[in-house]
């Protein structure tokens, strides 16, 4: 056999018996690695069905809870105290209407005040109930009505307004 007759069967990247070894041996361990890898992947998902956690009492009690929940909050809980006007300013109305945000009108500032005072009472409140423009319902807070009526008397008055201070409801129609 001389070389010129073996040429064109040994052209290829593996030339001696150590690299060929190496090519066995890495055949053997690329898929191998992978199929683990993969393996490892899915086995780290969360499993469902017989076998899993997916039974367990917690995961069955979470699944079976009803939709809604109570959440007891202290702001117009049934027979708290309801705050007053200058409280829920500081809770709620403050966050705005202490530097002007959101082009809220500030609270002291007759000059920007008496135009809105102007459109009375009623519509104010309905402002500060419903919202208005940049102004979320309620001022965003979890307040009564009766609270939010107070608020406004609080924050109208001292921007110029003479409002009286709103009728508190009767007890059992409170919120
Ligand atoms: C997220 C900011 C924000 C909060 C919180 C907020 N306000 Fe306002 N408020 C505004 C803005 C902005 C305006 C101006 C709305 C407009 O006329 O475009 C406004 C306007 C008003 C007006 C005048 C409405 C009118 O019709 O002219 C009243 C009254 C008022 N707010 C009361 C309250 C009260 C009471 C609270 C708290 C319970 C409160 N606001 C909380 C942003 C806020």
């Amino acid at each position: 056999m001389t070389d010129d007759h073996d040429t064109p069967a040994a052209e290829g990247p593996i030339k001696t018996p150590k690299q060929l070894a190496a090519t066995v041996v890495a055949a053997f361990l690329v898929p191998i690695t992978l199929l683990l890898l993969v393996a490892g992947y899915f086995g780290a998902q969360p499993r469902t069905g017989a076998g899993s956690d997916a039974f367990d009492e917690h995961a069955v009690a979470l699944r079976l809870q009803p939709v809604g929940r109570v959440a007891l909050r202290d702001a117009p809980a049934g027979n708290a105290e309801p705050r007053t006007g200058e409280q829920v300013y500081q809770a709620v109305c403050g966050a705005c209407h202490t530097n002007g945000t959101l082009g809220a009108p500030k609270h002291g500032d007759k000059a920007a005040w008496a135009p809105r005072i102007a459109q009375g009472f009623d519509a104010l409140l309905h402002s500060a109930l419903k919202g208005k423009n940049a102004m979320p319902p309620q001022g965003g807070g979890a307040t009564s009505d009766y609270e939010i009526a107070r608020a406004v008397v609080y924050m109208a008055n001292d921007g110029g307004a003479k409002f009286a201070e709103p009728p508190a409801p009767a007890a059992s129609a409170a919120n």
